[in-house]
């Protein structure tokens, strides 16, 4: 499965798990900090450590497609043809939650978020564990997402029972949410599925709703989707291209990073305190890049970041989605 993790450190994983402990985990999005999704009393030390509002509802993540009957009702049939399209997959999709979920996960809603993860590790707890596990990404509340096992030790330390490395995300970013509890598919989150993809097996193109940037969390329809996540401690700008991404540059008196596409003979004509990042290419590898890189923004100190966000096609579309939330900034409280 993996090089660093044998089937041994899934059946401890796993007992972890059914003793009521937290273990975080590679998924192809991001790192998860897992707990039984049946044990509510777990699932609220996800909250405790995580320093996350108890509204803030939790994905219920799956090994297959067929368990998902145990975990949710009236299942739509668009959601069968997204499921059978996009699993194991970074597609998470909201449903009426059965009885067997806690109002723990939800955060007392009647809708559950589910998920099947592609990723060998996940999946190989997930087959140990035989149950759903409830996770949100392993950060602190407001920071950026894990995509690495040392990213997750960093923010959580010892307050999870468990680490299972996986490696790097190979997506970068979160799943897609999609909710499929009105009659109109929605987009809540763009993430890991493009919305050209799930508008070929749906025969449309779905909405994609794009509000709670403003709003508090009382008004949130995906709440934890607020405009002040995703943010690094450094002040993020974004720019539109190389051009203002000079002048801004030129103009700063902190230290700044580059994040982006940069001509290496444009770089030399910069102040000495920009440093610059290996350049993003196709969307894919930018989205697989970005939290790594806010990440490191941190460790250098660095005061502002400015970006060139991606294009908005693919998965550039949820990066895009995080930038703009990274430059609205950090929660005040
Ligand atoms: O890729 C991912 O989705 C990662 C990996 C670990 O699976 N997980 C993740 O979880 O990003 P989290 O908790 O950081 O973000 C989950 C989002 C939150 O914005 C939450 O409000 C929303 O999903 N969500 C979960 N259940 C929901 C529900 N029943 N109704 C509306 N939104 C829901
Ligand atoms: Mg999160």
């Amino acid at each position: 499965v993996s090089g660093k993790v044998d089937w041994l450190e899934f059946e401890r994983a796993a007992a972890v798990l059914r003793r009521g402990g937290l273990v975080a985990f590679p998924t192809e999005t991001v790192y998860g900090l897992g707990a039984d999704a049946t044990n509510a009393e777990a699932v609220k030390r996800i909250f405790a450590v995580k320093g996350r509002p108890i509204g803030h509802p939790l994905i219920v993540h799956i090994g297959a497609a067929d368990q998902l009957d145990a975990w949710a009702d009236d299942i739509a049939p668009a959601a069968r043809l997204l499921a059978d399209a996009f699993w194991p997959g970074p597609l998470t999709m909201i449903l009426p939650r059965s009885a067997r979920v806690p109002d723990a996960v939800t955060g007392g809603r009647d809708t559950v978020g589910v998920r099947v993860p592609d990723h060998p590790v996940a999946r190989a707890l997930l087959d140990a564990f035989g149950g759903g596990i409830a996770a949100p990404s392993a950060n602190r509340f407001g920071h950026v997402s894990p995509t690495t096992a040392a990213h997750v030790t960093t923010d959580l330390g010892d307050d999870v029972d468990l680490v299972l490395d996986g490696g790097p995300c190979t997506v970068g970013v979160e799943s897609t949410i999609v909710d499929l509890t009105s009659s109109e598919p929605e987009i809540l989150r763009p993430g890991g599925v493009s919305i050209d993809r799930l508008a070929d097996v749906l025969g449309r193109v779905p909405r994609v709703w794009m509000g709670d940037t403003e709003l508090v969390d009382g008004g949130a329809r995906a709440p934890g989707m607020l405009a002040a996540h995703y943010s690094p401690a450094a002040r993020v700008e974004l720019v539109a291209d190389e051009a203002e991404l000079l002048t801004t540059a030129a103009a700063l008196d902190g230290s700044g990073l580059v994040v982006g596409a940069l001509a290496p003979a444009a770089l030399a004509s910069l102040p000495n305190h920009v440093i610059e990042l290996e350049p993003a290419g196709e969307p894919e590898e930018y989205a697989r890049l970005l939290y790594a890189r806010l990440r490191q923004a941190d460790r250098l100190a660095i005061d502002v970041l400015l970006v060139i966000a991606p294009p908005e096609r693919g998965v550039g579309l949820a990066v895009a989605d995080r930038l703009r939330r990274a430059a609205v900034g950090r929660p005040e409280h």
